[in-house]
């Protein structure tokens, strides 16, 4: 029975998600799992301030600096093994993972997704995209929504959904700092309800 998670969170961008993630971590609220690691496959990632400034360890793995795709999945999993995460946890994470990395960590991935999956998920479906294609819906309400990762983009098993109104007057932006305070209260707790099952058992929930 493993008596910790060892986490690692796979960011490219702003890292808000992280940052409610190392302050569950410091107020004890991760249920002794502990982030040991953050991969990024952007080298100006803002998030990679964050990680440093919480003394986490990062690594920078950038596609461009690889001839291939194996070549830079194998690149990509070299360090989530050498810190041996137990968890990944995606936070804005824009690439797509390799199959060696799932088949390594099945049922052990986690992704936050700004919208209630299955709608509004896929290849393509990120960023502003997700929230204009909402507001082109005329959905009445969106949301958040935290899945296990599987080979298909935005796919696997849901763990936890927070919803919001859609408002007259929305735009992608206001809809999407909307949905983003309630990615911040879900992730945290549901990667700490995650670890908690993880550590009890040992298996993937
Ligand atoms: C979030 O909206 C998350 O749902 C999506 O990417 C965004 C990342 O934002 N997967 P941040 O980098 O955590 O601020």
């Amino acid at each position: 029975m493993p008596k910790t998670a060892r986490i690692a969170v796979l960011v490219s961008g702003g890292g808000s998600n992280l940052q409610t993630i190392l302050d569950a971590q410091k107020a004890g609220g991760l249920a002794g799992a502990e982030v040991v690691l953050v991969l990024s496959s952007k080298s100006d990632a803002y998030a990679l301030t964050r990680a440093k400034d919480s003394g986490i360890r990062t690594t920078v793995v950038e596609r461009k600096a690889f001839s291939s795709d194996e070549a830079f999945n194998a690149a990509t999993l070299a360090p989530l093994i050498e810190a041996e995460a137990d968890i990944l946890c995606l936070a804005g994470y824009l690439r797509k993972l390799g199959p060696g990395i799932i088949q390594r960590y099945r049922g052990r991935i986690l992704n936050i997704h700004p919208a209630l999956l299955p709608k509004f998920g896929g290849p393509g479906m990120y960023g502003h995209y997700v929230h204009e294609a909402v507001l082109k819906s005329g959905d009445k309400e969106s949301g958040c929504t935290v899945h296990v990762v599987d080979e298909e983009f935005d796919h696997g098993p849901v763990l936890a959904q927070a919803k919001v109104p859609v408002q007259p007057g929305d735009t992608p932006e206001t809809l999407a700092a909307r949905v983003l305070e309630q990615e911040h209260q879900l992730y945290p707790k549901t990667i700490r309800e995650f670890c908690e099952k993880y550590m009890k058992s040992g298996a993937p929930s």
